[in-house]
């Protein structure tokens, strides 16, 4: 038997190349998207691992809970728990979508948190020892600074930030790791699908790369990640700033 790490995610960007480093690092897959077609081409792909395919929306209420039945019903537990899924809205705030707002809402914050609540019985009780147990949230850089023009977007990541170093801290005695790894503009569908494919498009970094420090980090059972020197010189200084003129760089940089 081999412990298995839950993906939410993982039909593109980084959640897909988590998905490849779990594989091989010999874990079996529990993988969640919407695109089940996608899904069912990651399975083909990752032939060698033992990989389970479950469409799903996380998206919508009660959505966390029905995927821990459905993961109960295969009679699966879950040994890493790797919330990944996630979108951003972008544009002026009164134009934007009042649904598209309440399910990123959803999906960012309620969907990881419930199923950070669901798992973390199994997570804490991992009969494996040999290898790390625990959560990796996909945060972002942009936890660390108010977004103007993608205010909702930038709260949840700094909700998914708090959340995760307050539950590392308090699950550290159980043994449980639990790594917020912590994007900039990546390469990804991310930008199109917030609405403004733009954004820092001259600045990305390649989901391959991302998700490989965030996998290492998560195995070296860091509580922190950021996926280079440049992310983390640029946390460092944001830190520095009043808010206030942060909001004005990140209004800048969305409306330009
Ligand atoms: N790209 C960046 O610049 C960047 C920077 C910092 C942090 N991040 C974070 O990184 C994470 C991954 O994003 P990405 O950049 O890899 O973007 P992506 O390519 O758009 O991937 C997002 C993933 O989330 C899934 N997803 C979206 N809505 C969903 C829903 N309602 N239910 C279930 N799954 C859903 C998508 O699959 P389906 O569409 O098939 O459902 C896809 O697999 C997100 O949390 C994002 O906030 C990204």
């Amino acid at each position: 038997m081999k412990p298995t790490a839950l993906i939410t995610g993982a039909s593109s960007g980084i959640g897909y190349h988590l998905a490849k480093w779990f594989a091989k690092a010999g874990y079996d897959l529990i993988i969640v998207a919407r695109s089940k077609d996608k899904l069912l081409s990651l399975q083909t792909e990752l032939h060698d691992s033992n990989v389970t395919v479950i469409p799903h929306d996380l998206s919508l209420p009660n959505s966390a809970y029905k995927l821990y039945e459905k993961i109960r019903d295969e009679g699966k537990t879950v040994e890493v728990l790797i919330n990944n899924a996630g979108f951003g809205l972008s544009g002026k705030f009164e134009e934007t979508s009042f649904e598209t707002q309440q399910k990123l809402l959803h999906l960012n914050m309620v969907s990881l948190s419930n199923l950070t609540r669901l798992f973390i019985d199994d997570i804490i009780h991992s009969p494996f020892k040999t290898v790390p147990n625990g959560i990796l949230n996909i945060s972002s850089m942009a936890a660390f600074l108010p977004g103007p023009h993608m205010a909702a977007y930038h709260a949840s990541k700094a909700y998914v930030q708090w959340y995760s170093e307050a539950l590392a801290e308090e699950l550290d005695p159980s043994g449980v790791t639990v790594t917020a790894l912590c994007p900039g503009p990546t390469q990804t569908e991310f930008f199109k699908r917030a609405g403004n494919d733009k954004i820092m498009s001259s600045f990305r970094d390649a989901p391959e790369d991302v998700a490989r420090e965030g996998f290492l980090g998560f195995i070296k059972g860091k509580r922190v990640v950021f996926p280079s020197m440049n992310i983390q010189a640029a946390v460092i200084f944001m830190k520095l700033l009043p808010s206030k003129t942060l909001a004005k760089i990140a209004k800048n940089m969305y409306t330009r």
